[in-house]
């Protein structure tokens, strides 16, 4: 996945966001629990230490009576708990004894320096690494005697009560950054299908199709707005290509008529016996200019109704084949007076479905550009196939080929590599563009390539129609 792709922007934030979520409510919950814990081991033995302090006034200070009572009451050894009781001058008036686990010796405790306040809380760490939570209260007896009462309990549950919370957290990492990633994952492959969606439509959508639109994903969203205002923009640009269409088409229907008039004019001042000869070869060469125009405005008037589906023709099934080679019979005579060969090598019973005077166009103007950009001597070779679900037919040279950077421009109108030769051999820079339109209407498509210097190939694709299923999936000319 691309890293600056919205998708993969999208998955981090989402996974690193949730993960660092889980780790702050872990981290919290794990410093209340420690809080709380230990808040109530504190509580729970300064509630002790209270309980003592009531039994010692209730003994009258008898510190046999003391030790057998607390004995009796807490068994402070066999739980594990700490008991001390010391009076002010320092004379201890009673130590727990050993406890059960061993973990540590009551007698050894440090005994603390009489605390200034009442109650307090203090943590020993014990050399065998455990530690001991002692809280202590001061107890003034009667006749004055103060009292210091120590109480305390291993921190041990506690340590691990809090360490079991913290495996907890750190194995349930890993899942959860694995849950975030994959449920961030589904999710934002499903916010961002309309895109995609969205994307493929707008990919769908060329010239030939501008009046389709994107699909709307009706969720109100950013991504509607954003289909709303791609589909304004189509319909904008729908209305400026067909305006432009309209315009060429109109223009060259309205030059056809006065073009052909003066076409007329000229041929029969041409042939005027009257007009003297000097005259006459002026009138001439004025009429190859109106021939040239009238080639340029016929190409345009046919490419303006073809792009716009309104050519009138025929649709039926034809072998392409066969009308390949046909069509080279005719050319080779044009290519003749050129010295140069043309071959075709078409089978018959390649059959495609169309307009089949405009698919002899496509030949005618194919071959006549390969006759025409390949010097005397060369040699011109057509070839007709069916590949797959395709018919194909392929027209090469060995002629002066094409530079590459003009190569994507061959199609375009008016477009010609090398102006000043292509117009000595009176060609408009139309024939390609007309190739191009013809098979865009008829499904299919053309391509040159080029070693410039060795010659070039053009290669028309279009649906084949195979003779068990005849495929009549075109847009029929109206
Ligand atoms: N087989 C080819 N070999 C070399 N150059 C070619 C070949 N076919 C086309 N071209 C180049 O592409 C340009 C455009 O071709 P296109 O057929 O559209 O126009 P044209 O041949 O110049 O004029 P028109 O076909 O309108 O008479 C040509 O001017 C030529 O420079
Ligand atoms: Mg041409």
């Amino acid at each position: 996945m691309n890293a600056r792709s919205l998708k993969f922007q999208l998955l981090v934030w989402y996974a690193g966001l949730l993960t660092a979520c889980f780790l702050v409510l872990g981290a919290a919950a794990y410093f209340a629990l420690r809080s709380y814990l230990s808040s109530d081991l504190k509580h729970t033995q300064l509630r002790r230490a209270r309980q003592i302090a009531q039994l010692v006034t209730e003994q009258k200070q008898d510190a046999a009576r003391i030790s057998a009572e607390i004995e009796n009451r807490y068994a402070p050894g066999q739980n594990d708990r700490f008991v001390r009781i010391a009076h002010e001058a320092g004379q201890i008036v009673y130590t727990s004894s050993n406890p059960a686990s061993g973990s540590f010796a009551p007698s050894n405790l440090p005994t603390a320096a009489w605390p200034k306040r009442e109650e307090g809380t203090r943590r020993i760490e014990l050399p065998n690494g455990h530690r001991l939570l002692v809280t202590s209260h001061i107890l003034e007896a009667a006749g004055g005697k103060k009292y210091l009462i120590e109480t305390g309990a291993l921190m041990d549950d506690l340590e691990q009560d809090l360490h079991q919370w913290l495996t907890f957290l750190l194995g349930g990492l890993p899942v959860v950054v694995v849950m975030a990633v994959g449920g961030g994952y589904l999710l934002v492959n499903r916010a961002l299908r309309p895109v995609d969606e969205i994307v493929a439509s707008a990919e769908r959508i060329g010239s030939q199709n501008l009046e389709e639109r994107l699909p709307l994903p009706h969720t109100g969203d950013e991504l509607e707005r954003l289909s709303v205002a791609l589909n304004r923009m189509l319909e904008r640009l729908d209305q400026a290509f067909q305006y432009s269409r309209r315009f060429v088409a109109d223009a060259s229907h309205e030059l056809r008529t006065p073009l052909t008039v003066l076409r007329g004019e000229l041929e029969g001042f041409a042939e005027d016996e009257r007009l003297t000869a000097e005259l006459r070869e002026r009138v001439g060469s004025a009429l190859e200019e109106v021939e040239r125009l009238v080639n340029i405005v016929e190409g345009l008037f046919a490419i303006s109704r073809l792009d716009a589906g309104e050519a009138q023709a025929e649709w039926v099934k034809f072998d392409l084949g066969k009308l390949a080679t046909a069509t080279a019979d005719q050319m080779s005579l044009l290519a003749e007076d050129k010295e140069i060969k043309v071959s075709c090598a078409a089978p018959p019973g390649v059959m495609v479905e169309g307009d089949r005077a405009r698919m002899k166009q496509v030949i005618v103007n194919l071959l006549d550009n390969a006759i025409k950009y390949t010097p005397a001597g060369g040699a011109v070779g057509m070839t007709v196939g069916a590949r797959e679900n395709k018919a194909v037919l392929e027209v090469a040279d060995n002629g002066i080929g094409i530079p590459r950077d003009a190569l994507p421009r061959v199609f375009d109108r008016f477009y010609r590599v090398n102006k000043a030769r292509s117009r000595a051999e009176g060609g408009a820079g139309l024939g390609l563009s007309i190739v191009k339109s013809i098979c865009t209407a008829h499904h299919g498509n053309v391509e040159g390539s080029s070693a410039p210097g060795r010659g070039s190939v053009f290669r028309v694709e279009l649906p084949l129609v195979t003779n068990h299923a005849s495929k009549n999936n075109g847009k029929h000319f109206a």
